[in-house]
């Protein structure tokens, strides 16, 4: 898939958090986090609820400002720009609950975002029609999102943050509340977005098998702090990721966190 016509420059290598700290009144939501997503890769950041996942991805992409540290596109600094500068910087994101425009069809929805990254309106159309087109869901384009199906209504999330034509895709639990084959289906489509989009993923997600099956490398939080990185079966193996997700029980668990 080409990349969107507005990228002149050379596309970043890398996003990364540096020291990034966050508290909301006496809550440490965030502690020193420092975090490199490259392009390419598709990066997991697991831990329990509360961990601080969702917290960092605002600050990633411009809807948090830290308490202290810095967000750097490569070699631009981030913070302290507007959620919407930061998306046409090319960081874009899914979240946690869809919020889609509920009275805008599926095509109308990644229209908005494309013309929002800055294109003009007939690349929007172009890019948003072969976005659907890639992700399968060219059927219900003329669909208003009101009436959507649970995944497709997912599906469509990740779609519109693609029409952006993002460096960086931050998917927020994406596969939440999927069933099994529809699981299956973003997996395949999550693991084929680097080279699709020429981009790198940051994914979030409880569904372990998700997880492990499609990042090449892992970032665990727990309390706002990190725990471990590494690949797939470096954190698994991890005893501290173990007990913060098995407790007691961990020795005697064989772990499918
Ligand atoms: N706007 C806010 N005001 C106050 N506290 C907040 C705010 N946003 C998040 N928090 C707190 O910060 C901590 C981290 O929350 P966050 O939503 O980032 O966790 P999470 O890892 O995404 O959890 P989940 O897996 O449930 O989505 C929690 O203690 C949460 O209650
Ligand atoms: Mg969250």
């Amino acid at each position: 898939m080409t990349p969107p016509e507005t990228a002149a420059e050379p596309r970043p290598t890398r996003l990364q958090a540096q020291n990034v700290h966050v508290s909301f009144g006496g809550i440490r939501a965030l502690t020193g986090i420092d975090l490199t997503i490259r392009r390419g890769e598709v990066l997991g950041l697991i831990g329990p609820n509360g961990a601080g996942k969702t917290t960092l991805v605002n600050v990633l992409t411009g809807f948090q400002a830290p308490t202290e540290g810095r967000v750097m596109l490569e070699d631009q600094t981030l913070t302290g720009m507007k959620a919407r500068d930061v998306a046409r910087a090319g960081v874009a994101r899914s979240f946690q609950a869809a919020r889609l425009f509920r009275d805008l069809t599926v095509q109308e929805n990644l229209v908005v975002a494309a013309l929002g990254a800055g294109l003009p309106r007939r690349a929007a159309e172009a890019r948003a029609h072969e976005i659907l087109d890639w992700i399968g869901c060219a059927p219900i384009a003329h669909l208003t999102c009101d009436g959507l199906s649970y995944g497709d209504e997912r599906r469509i999330s990740i779609a519109r943050a693609l029409a952006m034509g993002p460096s960086f895709a931050l998917l927020d639990e994406p596969a939440s509340g999927m069933n099994e084959t529809e699981c299956a289906a973003l997996m395949q489509v999550i693991s084929e977005l680097p080279a699709q989009f020429d981009c790198g993923v940051l994914l979030i997600e409880h569904n372990m098998t998700v997880i492990m099956g499609v990042c090449q490398r892992i970032h665990v939080l727990d309390g706002g702090r990190s725990l471990a990185e590494g690949t797939p079966d470096e954190v698994q193996a991890n005893p501290a990721v173990r007990r913060a997700y098995l407790g007691e029980k961990a020795d005697q668990v064989a772990l499918t966190i």
